[in-house]
């Protein structure tokens, strides 16, 4: 029997989502499969940095560093958790890199594929763990729905997939310092949250990822302020089966709670949640009237970020380098399909230049 791994983690950044990723690795849950300890905050500042600490984990005493670098040097830190915007990810990852450490990093991994390509070969070099931080394809939600779709059939040959992510994030009140609003921050809404709808997309139409997966055609239309996108709608086709994805975003509009719809020959699943990263449950409703609907529950401590978090431990224990699920070869092509869709709508960044 394997003991359940304890991995010591060095935050980087200390913005929203750190703050729900360490509240989310402390939780204590009964079924938890590795240990989650916060060794190391990285903040931009010392004093932010243990602001951070006092209000998020008030009674653990991790060591704050008032630099990034300072973390990343921490011989006691095993996995650096970057939780930056997108526009910091390579050289947050590259420096993590440089002194050897496991990485979990926010989506978007990069700001395209090239960048994404760069930080793999890096790590490669170096032997050590890196993953994209793409929760929701942990959840055991979405693995129950990939086994009935593609493997049970559950509702016959996939014909279409709908997914939309909106949240109204009231971007014209931002000022330009804002990673929402600032396109050297990465700002637009296809890599804030588009990038789940794709994610929806992507794994609901194809039983395969990565470089087993079939390539869809992309076609797609973005609506630019400023040259960020505010509302993003991309098509993807299966030439091999026809299927469709009609995939969404928008920093506008608050999305339903029923997010996707996935149909099928014998019927279609609805599914639904406080937000399209955060699926809670879906409902089957066959075609024939005969049969009854049913509703799949998944109810769950905290948000849900422990998932990946166990995932990450457990393959660092075993010595691997990246994860199954969410494997380099997949955050290379979800970076891919979204340079194809900003660079067909001229919603590029400065670095898509360098
Ligand atoms: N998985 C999810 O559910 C989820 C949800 C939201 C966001 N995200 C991803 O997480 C990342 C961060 O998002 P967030 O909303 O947490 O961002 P945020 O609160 O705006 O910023 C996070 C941290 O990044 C640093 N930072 C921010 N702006 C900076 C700038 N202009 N220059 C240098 N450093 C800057 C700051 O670190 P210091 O604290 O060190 O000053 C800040 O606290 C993004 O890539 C986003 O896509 C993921």
């Amino acid at each position: 029997m394997t003991s359940v791994p304890t991995i010591r983690w060095g935050i980087i950044g200390t913005g929203w989502i750190s703050t729900e990723v360490v509240k989310d690795l402390i939780l204590e849950r009964p079924d938890a499969k590795a240990v989650h300890v916060i060794q190391a905050i990285g903040c931009s500042s010392l004093s932010k940095g243990q602001a951070f600490a006092k209000s998020t984990i008030p009674h653990l005493s991790p060591t704050v560093y008032g630099s990034y670098a300072e973390c990343y040097a921490d011989p006691k830190v095993d996995l650096i958790y970057i939780g930056t915007p997108h526009a910091f990810h390579k050289d947050n990852c590259l420096e993590a890199i440089q002194h050897g450490k496991h990485i979990l990093c926010e989506k978007a991994f990069t700001l395209n594929a090239r960048e994404a390509r760069e930080v793999f070969a890096a790590a490669k070099a170096k032997g050590v763990f890196i993953m994209e931080a793409m929760w929701t394809r942990f959840f055991p939600l979405m693995q129950t729905l990939q086994r009935l779709l593609h493997d049970e059939k559950i509702i016959g040959d996939i014909l279409r997939v709908f997914a939309d992510f909106g949240l109204n994030m009231d971007v014209k009140s931002l000022g330009p310092e804002s990673r929402l609003k600032n396109k050297a921050l990465g700002a637009g809404s296809l890599l804030d949250v588009g990038i789940y709808s794709l994610t929806w997309g992507l794994l609901c139409l194809d039983r395969n990822i990565a470089d087993k997966a079939e390539k869809p055609k992309v076609v797609s239309l973005l609506s630019l302020e400023e040259g960020v996108d505010m509302t993003s709608s991309f098509l993807l086709l299966y030439p091999s089966t026809g299927r469709q994805g009609i995939l969404t975003s928008t920093m506008s509009v608050k999305s339903d709670e029923t997010f996707a719809r996935i149909e099928g020959s014998k019927g279609t699943i609805f599914v639904e949640g406080p937000g399209t990263s955060i699926p809670s449950r879906f409902k089957y409703v066959p075609n024939n009237k005969d049969e009854k609907e049913k509703v799949f529950e998944f109810e769950k401590p905290g948000a849900g970020y422990y998932y990946e978090a166990d995932a990450v431990a457990m393959d660092i224990q075993a010595g691997r380098t990246e994860n199954a699920v969410m494997p380099w070869a997949e955050t290379i092509r979800v970076m891919e399909i979204m340079d194809d869709i900003r660079y067909t709508n001229g919603a590029l960044f400065p670095q898509d230049a360098e």
